[in-house]
């Protein structure tokens, strides 16, 4: 199996938000795919140990809104490699609340999905929810975030949870603070974090 054929495959970013009872949260996913138009279904693959997980597993209602290129890296620092439960991850940014009481980023946002749960797969780690779309609109005209944009202009990184992750990124040095990985050999002494801002001695050697 060569791990090199999944970089291969291409992904958009998004941020996949719920609401149970008086929990509201959120995360980054690449995974959110159209899987049928009639009616009109996408599907999201979420690991088991994210508190979003959890949170749609009880609401079975989730929105996806996907990330427009000029996308601020601190607002998919802050979804996707925080958890909700630890912080509010909304209260630095400007948002939405659907009708059925889901709240969003609107922030750097191109377009919004409202769903409810009509499927879902166990898949180990993993699971996928089906939704089905009740409601879509386009709240920027702006370029979609593709993964691979994330990767190679904006220097984004992807953590432990994601389905996509693959060890090969870990190596260089990594933020402590966000969790940005800089792929080098050293660092220079001036060097400042691209997405939280923070200096060099905020990072930990890893890998070889
Ligand atoms: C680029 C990127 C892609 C990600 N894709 C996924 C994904 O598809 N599924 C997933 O479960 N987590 C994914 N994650 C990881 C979650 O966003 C991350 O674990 C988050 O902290 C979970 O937050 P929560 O505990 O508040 O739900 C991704 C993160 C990044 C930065």
């Amino acid at each position: 199996l060569d791990k090199k054929a999944f970089f291969k495959l291409s992904y958009g970013l998004y941020i996949l938000s719920t609401c149970w009872q008086d929990k509201q949260n959120g995360c980054v996913i690449n995974t959110a795919v159209q899987v049928t138009s009639s009616p009109a279904c996408i599907s999201v693959a979420v690991s088991k140990d994210n508190y979003t997980n959890e949170l749609i597993k009880n609401s079975k209602v989730f929105v996806v809104t996907a990330l427009s290129k000029n996308a601020d890296m601190k607002l998919i620092s802050e979804f996707g490699f925080k958890s909700g439960r630890d912080v509010d991850k909304f209260k630095s940014f400007n948002t939405n609340i659907t009708e059925n009481g889901i709240k969003y980023v609107t922030d750097d946002i191109v377009s919004v999905f409202n769903c409810k749960v009509i499927n879902s797969v166990d898949m180990g780690t993993h699971t996928i929810f089906v939704g089905e779309v009740t409601d879509a609109k386009i709240l920027r005209d702006e370029e979609a975030l593709t993964y691979e944009y994330y990767h190679k202009v904006k220097k984004g990184t992807t953590p432990k949870n994601a389905p996509s992750y693959s060890e090969t990124e870990e190596y260089g040095f990594r933020c402590s603070v966000c969790g940005h990985i800089e792929k080098a050999e050293a660092l220079p002494d001036d060097f400042i974090c691209p997405v939280c801002k923070q200096g060099k001695d905020k990072f930990v050697k890893i890998g070889s």
